[in-house]
């Protein structure tokens, strides 16, 4: 048994959907997790910006004595997943989780991937799907009006505002036909019902948050780093009181998780 916690990290909000599925699968493990609220979104940043910000994140966890970091992040995951993958600590990204999840699927129908705009800019989603599945083609898009609107609260399947971004963006992919779409950004899975209400029925939606639970169970078990009571730590380098406030919404709890503030640090563009 081992009951040091998985260490997490996001931009922000996002992730917690990420957090809510890891402890609907793996009920006992203890879990800090550290919403980058101050500094968030992530997804119109420089990639040296964002590489010094997964150095700094990844501090953050180890210094909770993490036993597994994981970034719930496309946006990190993919611009810094050498930094991860380098990193003394066991560190994984949805890069990593989304990639084994669409992996294992037996189409052979075009694959979408929406993320952010650094998401798409770095082709990693890109390289790592056409390497995983030889003879599929992989089509990306860049969405950056979504994670305004989530944070906005306009995430039901009817908003009209929301209706028409997802329309704006889907329309290329739908007109590819693709299979399989990979909500390549944490925050997607928020809105998964009008992505799906546009796409139709017969395209698979893949939300890297949900592969992402799935991805850590496994590690954990092949290793043996199982354990814990069931504990939840929040640290946020936001407002105290609007985390409280909407945390409780992305968790699916009705009270706040026990939640700590941090420093924003400063994100000086990597060398
Ligand atoms: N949820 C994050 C992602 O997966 C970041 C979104 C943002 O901060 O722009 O990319």
């Amino acid at each position: 048994m081992d009951d040091r916690p998985i260490g997490i990290f996001d931009s922000g909000f996002g992730g917690l959907t990420a957090v809510r599925a890891l402890r609907a699968l793996c009920p006992e493990e203890n879990i800090v997790f550290f919403a980058d609220n101050g500094r968030a979104p992530y997804g119109g940043r420089p990639r040296g910006q964002l590489r010094t910000m997964a150095h700094q994140n990844l501090a953050v966890a180890a210094s909770c004595g993490a036993k597994l970091i994981f970034a719930a992040c496309g946006t990190l995951s993919s611009n810094a997943a050498d930094i991860l993958a380098a990193y003394p600590v066991p560190a994984f990204g949805v890069l990593d989780a989304a990639v084994a999840e669409i992996a294992r699927e037996k189409s052979k129908a075009p694959i979408g991937v929406i993320a952010t705009e650094a998401t798409v800019r770095s082709g990693a989603f890109q390289r790592a799907l056409q390497a995983a599945c030889p003879g599929r083609e992989v089509h990306a898009a860049a969405c950056p009006a979504f994670v305004p609107l989530i944070e906005g609260g306009r995430v039901e399947r009817d908003d009209p505002k929301l209706r028409r971004a997802v329309e704006y963006y889907l329309q290329p992919l739908k007109e590819r036909g693709v299979g399989t779409l990979l909500l390549g950004c944490t925050h997607y899975g928020l809105i998964a019902e009008a992505l799906g209400d546009y796409l139709g029925g017969s395209v698979r939606l893949v939300d890297a948050s949900c592969c992402a639970a799935a991805f850590i169970k496994d590690y954990l078990e092949e290793n043996g780093l199982r354990g814990g009571a069931g504990t939840l730590r929040c640290l946020t380098s936001g407002e105290l009181e609007r985390f409280e406030r909407l945390a409780p919404l992305f968790l699916g709890q009705s009270e706040p998780p026990q939640t700590e503030t941090v420093p924003v640090m400063p994100a000086e563009e990597e060398a």
